[in-house]
């Protein structure tokens, strides 16, 4: 096993780096008695179960179960190993790490990515101003792009050959295996035999650059019909696509309290260049929680941007669900007169685009504005199925001034009588809350489960035995001179969930070395879903007064548990079974 951090070096930082402040900078947070609820950032919910504990320096979610200490939370949020979240912290904190004793190899090898991504950007670009990149610098000027974009954007080429990116990248001393790591590189076998190849060939490239200026993926557009129209880089140790936003690096710099989303590169370059500089593009991915978490941290509101077809429309209502969810400002530009931002761009100039975005309709007028598309609001049946539509959509959004306002619209436009509007929306507004309670509690039934109860739902007579498993586990917790008067009364093989297993040797070391416990310590030995179980058991038995007894009580359940098991294994078989089995073990001797 890798080296370990001091626990002196590991107090200095859980003191210096608060569990409350530090998520603070993720999570709006409310004092709630002692503790401290906001949204979860892990998964998407519309009421607070995530919980901060101060006194413990700890936080659990009781919708999804994460949970753990502070550098599980950035292990987490940052999606970094143990060692890069203690090192982000440490230099949030001011602190000088310590110069040896942890596992720096995964460190060294995302380096070597960055290293390896930038070096290929570089090359890419090169060749774009070489005889072989002729057709791509062809391409973007037929696009409208000048070169201070090009440069910008790091925008480049990859020559049409097998080999022209790895001969380069060989020569800069990178190993084949490296390069496929990174995406750049195929990987073909025949005959028994390997082959290396260049992943993107004859394509103009794109660099996607993260918020700290690494590039960290890239994206290849052939320069005709042909299809694949796109080749994207997919996950790699420095890249995470479902996260993956391009031109957040220049967007995050732009001053606006907004973010414009896109969905294209092209669309993003265009637009930056034509001088809305809060663009970045969503790279045709579905928008998530995560991605609107991340997105919150650099802006108050969210411009939807989406291209002006059916699939983008649809794309549109699912990505204002998520934002709404998380309670993000948003609003959507609707793109009369083209079918993405690009096009409009070319045809109508900046000053339309710019009269779009000021005129961009919040989500309630964009859904109503979508509801009554194909909709004759002259006949009846068409007001009525629009009326319900309408209702519909204003029963979802809860918010009952909004609801006020729009019902008054409607009723004067419609010339309805507006209080059977408000009837409607109530009737919607109950049968949406039945729905969503059941949903909600589905959620949590699926997300919070630890392999603590999936174990229990394999095998339903477990559940007793789990439940003593973590009761102990909490007694311990809370009373470690316990441990001592066991006498080896119990040990780990005798646990039958793994994580469980994994707790207990993880605090029975620290016991035996009479060192304290402290979640900060056992989060380098225990993973973030260990950790999360930890923190849920100890949180749940927090207020039991448990004894010694308690202690050896659960034990017996434990054990005997064990021999019943296997007991009971053996009532299945048959009596031939039994000997045959038997037999068997008597001729292996
Ligand atoms: P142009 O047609 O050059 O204007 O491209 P665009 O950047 O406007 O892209 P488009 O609107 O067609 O698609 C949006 C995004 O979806 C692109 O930027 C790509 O990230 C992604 N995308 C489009 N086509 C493909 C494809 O064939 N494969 C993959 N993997 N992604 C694609
Ligand atoms: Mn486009």
């Amino acid at each position: 096993m890798a080296g370990r951090f001091p626990d002196e070096f590991l107090m200095e930082l859980r003191m210096r780096c608060d569990i409350e402040q530090t998520i603070s900078m993720y999570v709006p947070l409310k004092r709630r008695g002692k503790n401290l609820v906001g949204l979860c950032p892990f998964h998407n919910e519309k009421t607070p179960s995530f919980t901060v504990y101060p006194d413990s320096q700890s936080f659990y979610c009781f919708g999804c179960g994460a949970g753990g200490e502070v550098i599980s939370f950035i292990r987490r949020a940052e999606n970094l190993d143990f060692s890069e979240a203690v090192r982000f912290l440490a230099d949030k904190a001011g602190m000088v790490m310590p110069s040896e004793g942890y596992d720096n190899s995964m460190a060294e090898k995302r380096k070597r990515t960055y290293e390896i991504n930038k070096e290929a950007a570089r090359f890419f670009n090169s060749c774009l101003f070489s005889e072989d990149g002729k057709e791509g610098l062809e391409y973007f000027k037929a696009r409208g792009m000048k070169k201070s974009t090009i440069t910008r954007f790091g925008l480049g080429f990859a020559p049409n050959k097998w080999d022209a990116l790895l001969r380069h990248m060989r020569e800069k001393g990178y190993s084949w295996e490296e390069l496929y790591e990174a995406n750049l590189a195929n990987k073909s076998e025949k005959d028994g035999r390997v082959r290396f190849y260049d992943a993107f060939r004859n394509r103009v490239m794109v660099p996607i650059i993260d918020v700290r200026g690494n590039v960290v993926a890239f994206g290849g557009r052939v320069l005709d019909d042909s299809k694949p129209k796109y080749i994207n880089s997919s996950d790699t140790l420095v890249y995470k696509k479902s996260l993956g936003v391009f031109g957040l690096n220049f967007a995050k710099n732009s001053g606006e309290k907004s973010l414009i989303l896109v969905e294209g590169y092209m669309d993003a370059i265009t637009l930056h260049q034509a001088g809305f500089t809060n663009v970045i593009a969503c790279l045709g991915t579905a928008f998530t929680g995560e991605m609107a978490h991340l997105l919150s941290r650099y802006a108050d509101e969210i411009l939807l941007c989406y291209d002006n077809d059916e699939a983008g429309q649809k794309a549109t209502s699912r990505a204002l669900g998520v934002l709404n969810s998380i309670g993000m400002k948003v609003r959507v530009v609707h793109l009369s007169g083209g079918k993405d931002p690009d096009e409009i761009l070319r045809k109508y100039g900046p000053e339309r685009v710019r009269s779009l975005i000021d005129g961009a309709a919040n989500d309630i007028e964009f859904e109503l504005l979508r509801a009554r598309k194909d909709l004759d609001l002259m006949s009846s049946d068409g007001k009525m199925k629009y009326l319900d539509a309408a209702a519909e959509i204003l029963a979802k959004t809860k918010n009952k001034i909004a609801q006020d306002i729009y019902s008054s619209r409607l009723a004067e436009e419609l010339s309805v009588d507006k209080k059977s509007i408000v009837t409607r929306i109530e009737q919607f507004g109950r049968r949406s809350q039945r729905i969503e309670n059941k949903n909600r509690f589905k959620n949590i039934q699926q997300t919070s489960m630890s392999e603590n109860a999936k174990a229990a739902l394999q095998n339903s007579t477990n559940i007793k035995v789990i439940k003593a498993e973590e009761l102990f586990i909490a007694c311990i917790y809370h009373n470690p001179d316990f441990m001592g008067r066991l006498d080896g009364a119990i040990s780990a093989e005798d646990f039958s969930v793994s994580d469980n297993r994994a707790i207990f040797t993880a605090m029975s070391e620290r016991i035996k070395e009479g060192e304290s416990l402290e979640f900060t310590f056992f989060s380098q030995t225990l993973t973030p879903e260990q950790m999360s179980t930890f923190v849920r058991i100890t949180k749940k038995n927090e207020n039991l007064s448990s004894t010694f007894k308690t202690c050896t009580d659960c034990i017996d359940v434990i054990k005997s548990s064990k021999q019943k098991g296997s007991a009971a294994a053996a009532g299945h078989l048959s009596d031939e079974d039994f000997l045959s089995l038997f037999n068997k073990k008597g001729t292996n001797n």
